[in-house]
């Protein structure tokens, strides 16, 4: 069965065509980085329009490079929410129009769903059930993810994991997004430099950064601006907070819960650090770990198709009665 998925949630504007939810047959990802760089963060306006833009394009690179067309693909799946709503409306009436000229199901994906399903994209994919963390820019949860449903076991109560990059990276002057940026620079700091806080210990399952956001504020201000190796110390501190807290959680989550596999996804799992310390630690908890690679951990149209097929599986509706949802909660 192959499916067209389509993304337009966020600032990337993204289509896929993937085959029985597993093989990738082409995966197409426009980003509006650029365009919302100038402004420090996504300009919902600039978003929405810029998807009106790119979405036809981008659908028809996406058949193009998977060599079949509109009509010879079994349904068509988009991301319905969470997310915002001038951006997903521009996903939703595309996906629309097109299944209604061509006659094929439509199928709603929750976009969080989709960062759950992206580790099934690889060839060492994990089975259900599985823990899953999902850490982005507008997310930090962690649900169990079973045959018949999720489960949200915790979430973050003020900041998501990558807000709190990209608003430290602002603080720090760097570009907007800064995950990537801060990622690299922290390869060449020390972690140990700055002990910054870690929020919620214990055996609590929820997290928050936006005191630790707060701290790396303080330390400027009493330290004056970071550059070279300051600022790379800084950076490596910083995130070695970020980490330590999202592996230790994501760890005791998976224990809690009896389950054996443990999926990192979403925006910040592409962080070589997060990667890093979680796989060693799940390694001595006799935990199996799984983190699609970067290009699956950020918004695209593969996951989309993917979660498609699974929701088709389970029986979910499907049709042109698909409403855009930006508070769509999985659990
Ligand atoms: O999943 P995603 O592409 O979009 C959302 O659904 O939010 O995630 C984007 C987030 C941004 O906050 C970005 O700074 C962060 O992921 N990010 C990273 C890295 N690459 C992207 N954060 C830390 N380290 C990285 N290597
Ligand atoms: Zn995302």
């Amino acid at each position: 069965m192959r499916i067209l998925g389509i993304e337009t949630s966020c600032d990337e504007t993204a289509a896929a065509v993937v085959e029985d939810g597993r093989r990738v047959l082409s995966d197409v990802v426009s980003t509006q980085i650029e365009i919302h760089r100038r402004w420090g963060g996504v300009i919902p306006e600039l978003a929405s329009r810029n998807h009106l833009l790119q979405a036809l394009p981008v659908v028809d690179e996406a058949l193009a490079g998977a060599k079949v067309s509109l009509g010879e693909v079994d349904a068509i799946a988009v991301t319905a929410g969470p997310g915002l709503i001038g951006a997903l409306l521009v996903g939703v009436q595309l996906a629309k129009s097109l299944a209604l000229a061509v006659g094929k199901p439509l199928v709603a994906v929750n976009h969080l769903e989709g960062h759950l399903l992206a580790a099934r994209l690889e060839e060492r994919a994990p089975e259900l059930p599985f823990l899953g963390l999902v850490v982005s820019g507008g997310h930090t949860s962690l649900y169990e993810v079973r045959a018949d449903g999720y489960r949200l076991l915790g979430a973050t109560r003020d900041d998501a994991a990558g807000e709190a990059y990209d608003k430290v990276g602002k603080l720090l002057g760097l570009p907007y997004p800064a995950g990537r940026e801060i990622d690299a620079l922290a390869q060449k700091g020390d972690r140990e430099a700055i002990r910054f806080p870690r929020a919620l210990p214990g055996d609590n399952l929820e997290f928050s950064f936006s005191g630790l956001k707060t701290s790396v504020l303080h330390h400027v201000q009493a330290h004056g601006m970071p550059s070279g190796q300051a600022l790379a110390d800084l950076c490596a501190s910083f995130q070695e907070a970020v980490c330590d807290v999202l592996s230790k959680k994501a760890i005791q989550a998976a224990r809690g819960s009896g389950l054996s596999r443990l999926v990192l996804c979403g925006g910040v799992a592409a962080n070589s650090r997060l990667r890093a310390l979680t796989t060693a630690r799940a390694q001595s908890a006799g935990l199996e770990v799984f983190v699609p690679r970067p290009r699956y951990c950020t918004d695209n149209g593969a996951m989309i198709a993917a979660a498609g097929f699974h929701a088709l599986q389970r029986g979910a509706p499907t049709g042109l009665s698909v409403k855009a949802n930006a508070g769509w909660r999985l659990a």
